[in-house]
């Protein structure tokens, strides 16, 4: 059992829910709930029931508030770094996490929230489902890889508007702008997740790990490396009893069985 405060995990057919549950607060993120977040992902990095993580804010008013501004009202410059690194580590682990990671945006996803969303490799949104990067309102900026990873996104034009207006987009133009691929009612978030996980999850685990390494890997390296890096991982897959039978599946007309090996 874990004894985390403000994190809830939940594991059911191969899908793993984690849901940050500080809904009197919006579900603000303060470095209790980045770590506590940070140690559910890790424990369900090995656990080979999970085949895919939705990541989710408890209530329908907010995914996640953003960072707790009563905390970064009292933060030294020092302070301030590790506020800011021990965001971008956590969220880090979370867009290099082996198993895809799908935000099911519901309400207010601002500042820390927004970053949080952005760190996962997949975001659908409810229809009541906000976006914004209001820092600079506040006299700073996003510091858990906002500015990095939304113009990797939506585009550098975009990205700028959004960061210096501090605006919120409403989830029809966060769909729009590609920021999210689907926005649903709000009652149906948690099924509609499922469905997108699930035609995920349905896939050989090990092809589907290797296909987030290529592309991630490929954010940070040259195209020459990126390419060899995919060869090699395109190869490594051959190994793999997954490639076997995926291939004899089709070759014999019926659906794969996938074992993740
Ligand atoms: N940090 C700390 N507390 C927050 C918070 C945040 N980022 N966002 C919301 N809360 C708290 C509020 O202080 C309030 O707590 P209280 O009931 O103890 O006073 C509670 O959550 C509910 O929020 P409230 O502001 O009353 O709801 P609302 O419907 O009037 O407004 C928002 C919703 C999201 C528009 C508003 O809460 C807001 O602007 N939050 C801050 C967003 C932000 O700037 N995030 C980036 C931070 S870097």
């Amino acid at each position: 059992m874990n004894d985390w405060e403000h994190v809830r995990t939940d594991t059911e057919e191969g899908i793993a829910t984690v849901t940050i549950d500080r809904e009197a607060k919006l579900n603000a993120l303060n470095p209790d709930v980045i770590r506590e977040l940070g140690e559910a992902f890790e424990s369900l990095r090995d656990d080979g029931d999970v085949r895919g993580v939705i990541l989710t804010g408890a209530g329908r008013k907010a995914f996640v508030a953003g960072a707790d501004i009563g905390v970064l009202a009292k933060m030294t410059p020092t302070a301030g770094v590790d506020v800011s690194r021990q965001g971008q580590e956590v969220f880090r682990a979370i867009e290099r996490y082996p198993k895809p990671v799908l935000a099911a945006v519901g309400g207010y996803a601002l500042g820390g929230g927004c970053e949080l969303a952005l760190a996962c490799h997949l975001r659908i949104a409810s229809e009541n489902a906000r976006f914004g990067l209001p820092e600079v309102g506040l006299g700073i900026i996003p510091g858990y890889g906002g500015t990095i990873r939304l113009a990797r996104l939506v585009g550098l034009g975009r990205a700028i508007e959004l960061t210096l207006t501090g605006e919120m987009v409403e989830a029809e133009r966060a769909r729009d702008i590609g920021l999210v691929s689907d926005v649903v009612p709000a009652d149906d978030l948690g099924a509609q997740a499922r469905t997108l996980m699930k035609k995920i999850t349905k896939n050989a685990p090990v092809a589907v790990q290797m296909a987030l390494e290529s592309v991630y890997h490929a954010m940070d390296s040259s195209t020459a490396e990126a390419l060899h890096h995919e060869s090699s991982l395109f190869g490594l897959l051959a190994s793999t009893d997954d490639m076997k039978e995926g291939m004899s599946a089709f070759l014999e007309k019926r659906k794969p069985s996938f074992k993740g090996s």
